[in-house]
């Protein structure tokens, strides 16, 4: 079963202004680490407080294990919402309260007994390994500490689904490591479903199973994470991978290589190599079945849960319609070949 299922949501937020949500549907299966990427002002915020509510869209509707949020009435999603956990960019949390009472905020909220509370605190501030830091306040913790604060805050009533907005992006990439390991230990042992925003396609290439792609308010491409990373469909989609993935060809080195002949093309591509036609001799049999010249400037071999793939930067020469023909046939066997600026 979906644990979120979305159908045709769509939100604007003045009558004048773009779509933020334009006809967005996606499922979320439970138990899995469902990311969203997009540039800032996609809509990604929007979307996942469409979830819990915090935002109302004007059409679509919104089912989280299998309920129908909005038909809920206002006790109903209270307690709607306490199956949902949420975790902000900037942590939010009272700089008078120390980690504990942080913590058990949301139950007091909620009207749990003290005792209650403390017990909660007692199991919860070791699964973020915050036992050491329980009295202290938020300004004498550091950023990772923090968000462990807003996680634990996030759990404190037992939810099924936790929504992380931008949980990683103000931390530096060793302590985003950190707080992405442990977002993926608690999935696995809370049995969470994760629906998570972010603008880095390298926190989804390290956490998630799969990926939603938004632009200006709409989904442009969705799929496991290791299938948009090897076999990107859209523009956009191709430029996030980039980031992440790159094509290790130094600046001085494409300034390096011999030019193209007389009435010849040199052409600068990067080959993303996954699944069954990984292992051919792309290369050679490019060469000798389209009389082009394939010069490797670069290769490695990366993987994305578990499994691997090459990236590799080729310098072609050859006429041009030969050049596009071989890159054509390249794509026939299932691998990604982009065009590398400069
Ligand atoms: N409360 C609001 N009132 C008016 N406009 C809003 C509101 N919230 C969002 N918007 C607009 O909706 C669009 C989508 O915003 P949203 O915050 O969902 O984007 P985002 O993808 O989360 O961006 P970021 O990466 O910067 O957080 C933007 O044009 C934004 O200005
Ligand atoms: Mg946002």
């Amino acid at each position: 079963m979906a644990a979120i299922r979305l159908q045709g949501l769509r939100k604007r937020f003045a009558p004048d202004a773009l779509p933020a949500l334009d006809d967005v549907s996606l499922s979320v299966e439970a138990g899995e680490v469902f990311g969203i990427v997009g540039r800032s002002g996609a809509g990604k915020s929007t979307l996942i407080r469409c979830v819990n509510l915090l935002e109302r869209p004007d059409a679509g509707t919104v089912q989280v294990l299998g309920q129908d949020v909005l038909a809920l009435d206002d006790a109903a999603l209270r307690q709607a919402r306490r199956g949902m956990g949420m975790v902000f960019q900037h942590f939010n949390l009272h700089a008078r309260r120390t980690v504990a009472e942080n913590v058990a905020f949301p139950l007091e909220i909620a009207g749990v007994p003290r005792a209650g509370r403390a017990a909660r605190v007692a199991e919860l501030l070791p699964l973020v390994g915050l036992e050491a830091k329980r009295d202290a306040y938020p300004a004498q913790l550091s950023g990772g500490q923090k968000q462990r604060v807003g996680i634990a805050r996030a759990l404190a009533s037992k939810p099924r689904i936790l929504l992380c907005d931008e949980a990683t992006s103000a931390l530096d990439p060793e302590t985003t490591a950190e707080i992405l390991a442990l977002i993926r230990d608690l999935r696995a042992r809370l049995d969470l479903t994760v629906l998570l925003i972010t603008h880095e396609m390298g926190v989804v290439k390290s956490v998630c199973d799969r990926v939603a792609v938004m632009e200006a308010g709409r989904v442009i491409e969705e799929g496991r994470v290791f299938d948009v990373f090897t076999r990107p469909a859209q523009p956009t989609t191709r430029r996030f991978v980039a980031e992440v993935i790159g094509h290790s060809v130094p600046e001085g080195t494409v300034a390096r290589l011999p030019a193209a002949r007389d009435g010849e093309a040199r052409r600068l591509v990067q080959v993303l190599f996954a699944g069954p036609n990984s292992t051919r001799a792309v290369v050679s049999e490019a060469s000798r079945d389209f009389g082009v010249d394939m010069n490797i400037v670069s290769g490695r071999v990366d993987e994305i849960a578990g499994e691997p793939f090459g990236v590799m930067a080729l310098a072609a020469y050859g006429a041009p319609d030969r050049l596009e023909a071989s890159f054509a046939w390249m794509r026939s066997l299932g691998l990604t070949v982009t065009e590398i600026e400069g």
